[in-house]
C-alpha cells in the first residue's frame, strides 16, 4: 500500500465517526465515512419504491444511483446522489432501520467497495466502517477495531438524536443498538469482525478527544506521521456538526 491508510471498524456509536474526523484533521489525512455510502443507497432505494428485501431490485437501484462523495480536510464528508447533496438526509431513524436490507446484498459491498479502494488509492485516509481493516484495505498500515458497551453507545446515539430534534427513547434507541449490532456481525459479506492485526480501543470511558489522540500516538509511532494542531475555529465547528462536547 503507497498511501498512508488508517482503518476504523467497530459497532454503532462506538464514536467512531466523531474520533475518525478528529484523528484525521489532527494528521493532515481525509476522512471517508462508509456508513454514509451504505445509507445513502438506501435512501435512494426507498425513494425509488423497490422492495427493499428483494436484493436485485436494490442492486439495480445502487447502480443507477449516481453515488458520489466529496472528501474534505476540516468538514464532515458530502454524499451526493446525482446532484442532490443528501448528507443530511440519510441520518433518520428510518434510512437506519433500513440500512441491513442494502448491506446484506453482496452486488452492492461489491460496488461500494470498489469506490473506497478507489479512493483510497488517491488519497491518505482515515476510513470509518464494519468491513474497511477485514475486506476494504487488509493491508492498510494502521488499523484500529473501536467498541464501547451496548448502553454507552445507546446512550451517545440517543443524545445525537435528541440534538437533532427527533423523538425517540432510550429504550428504543437501545433495542436498535443491539438488532444492529446482530445484523452487521451477523451479515454473509462484509460482516463486523476485529481483523486478527487490529489494535482494540474501548471508548466506553473515553472522550472522542481522548481516542482521537490515542489513534494519532499509534500514527505517529508506527507510521512516523507527523500531526498539526487544530485551530479553534475548526474545533469549534466540529463540535457544531458532530455532537463533540
Ligand atoms: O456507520 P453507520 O452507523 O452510519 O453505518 C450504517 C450501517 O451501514 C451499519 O449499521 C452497517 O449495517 C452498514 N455499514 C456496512 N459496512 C460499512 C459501513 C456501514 O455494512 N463499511
Amino acid at each position: 500500500m503507497a498511501n498512508n491508510l488508517i482503518t476504523i471498524d467497530g459497532p454503532s456509536g462506538a464514536g467512531k465517526s466523531t474520533i475518525a474526523r478528529l484523528a484525521a484533521l489532527r494528521l493532515g489525512m481525509r476522512y471517508l465515512d462508509t456508513g454514509a455510502m451504505y445509507r445513502a443507497i438506501t435512501l435512494a432505494c426507498m425513494r425509488a419504491g423497490v422492495k427493499l428485501g428483494d436484493g436485485e431490485a436494490v442492486a439495480a437501484v445502487a447502480k443507477q444511483a449516481q453515488l458520489r462523495c466529496e472528501l474534505s480536510l476540516d468538514q464532515p464528508m458530502k454524499v451526493f446522489l446525482g446532484a442532490e447533496d443528501v448528507t443530511g438526509k440519510i441520518r433518520t431513524q428510518e434510512v437506519t432501520r433500513n440500512i441491513h436490507y442494502i448491506a446484506d446484498v453482496r452486488e452492492i459491498r461489491d460496488l461500494l467497495v470498489a469506490m473506497q479502494r478507489k479512493i483510497g488509492e488517491n488519497e491518505e485516509i482515515v476510513t470509518e466502517g464494519r468491513d474497511q481493516g477485514t475486506v476494504v484495505f487488509p493491508n492498510a498500515s494502521l488499523k484500529i477495531y473501536m467498541f464501547a458497551l451496548p448502553e454507552v453507545r445507546a446512550k451517545r446515539r440517543y443524545n445525537e438524536l435528541v440534538q437533532r430534534g427527533q423523538q425517540v427513547s432510550y429504550e428504543e434507541v437501545l433495542q436498535d443498538v443491539a438488532k444492529r449490532d446482530y445484523l452487521d456481525m451477523d451479515r454473509e459479506v462484509g460482516a463486523l469482525r476485529k481483523a486478527p492485526d487490529a489494535l482494540e480501543i474501548d471508548t466506553s470511558e473515553l472522550t472522542p478527544e481522548q481516542t482521537a489522540e490515542e489513534i494519532v500516538k499509534l500514527a505517529k509511532s508506527r507510521l512516523a506521521m507527523r500531526t498539526r494542531k487544530i485551530d479553534k475555529n475548526t474545533l469549534d465547528r466540529m463540535r457544531k456538526t458532530s455532537g463533540l462536547s
